[in-house]
């Protein structure tokens, strides 16, 4: 797999990805999440690709305090193959070079397996409970 940043022309393989992954919610356009991102900062949105097909993602940040992790998708014809844990790797070492002490992610509710991985990798729930409120109301 060979990791790069996200380009322009990734748009439809990534959110095709998303999709497969069933990582797409109807109250997050993924056009818009990428176009939020790359007016933000883009350069810790990783692509993994093989023969360059695109087959993998990692949109992670670094907000000054925390790093955070999103989108984190391998397509399932490549899982179960140590793509997933290179990607975070991968994340977790560009977010050292910038100084973040801590890297944070969301896992949605139901996945026990999912959440056996991450503590494999080091994650743990911590002692919070992450809270959220929509600033804009996307239509
Ligand atoms: C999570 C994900 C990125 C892992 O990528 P991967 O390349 O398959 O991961 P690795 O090969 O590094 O590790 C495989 C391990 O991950 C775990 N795992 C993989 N997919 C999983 C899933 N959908 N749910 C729960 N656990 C999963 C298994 O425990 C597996 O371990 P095993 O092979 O020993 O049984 C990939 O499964 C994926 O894209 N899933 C759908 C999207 C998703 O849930 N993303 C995370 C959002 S928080």
């Amino acid at each position: 797999m060979q990791l790069r940043p996200y380009r322009n022309g990734d748009e439809e393989a990534v959110i095709s990805l998303w999709q497969q992954c069933a990582l797409t919610r109807p109250w997050n356009d993924p056009h818009r999440d990428i176009a939020r991102k790359c007016a933000e900062d883009p350069t810790l949105f990783l692509v993994g690709t093989i023969d360059e097909q695109l087959m993998a993602s990692a949109m992670a940040g670094y907000d000054g305090h925390r790093g955070w992790l999103h989108y984190l998708a391998v397509a399932p014809e490549w899982q179960g193959r140590g793509y997933g844990r290179e990607l975070i790797v991968a994340v977790e070492r560009l977010l050292i070079e910038r100084g973040c002490p801590r890297l944070m992610m969301m896992v949605r509710p139901g996945q026990p397996r999912l959440l056996e991985y991450y503590r494999e990798l080091g994650y743990d729930a911590g002692d919070f409970t992450t809270l959220g409120k929509r600033l804009i109301a996307d239509e």
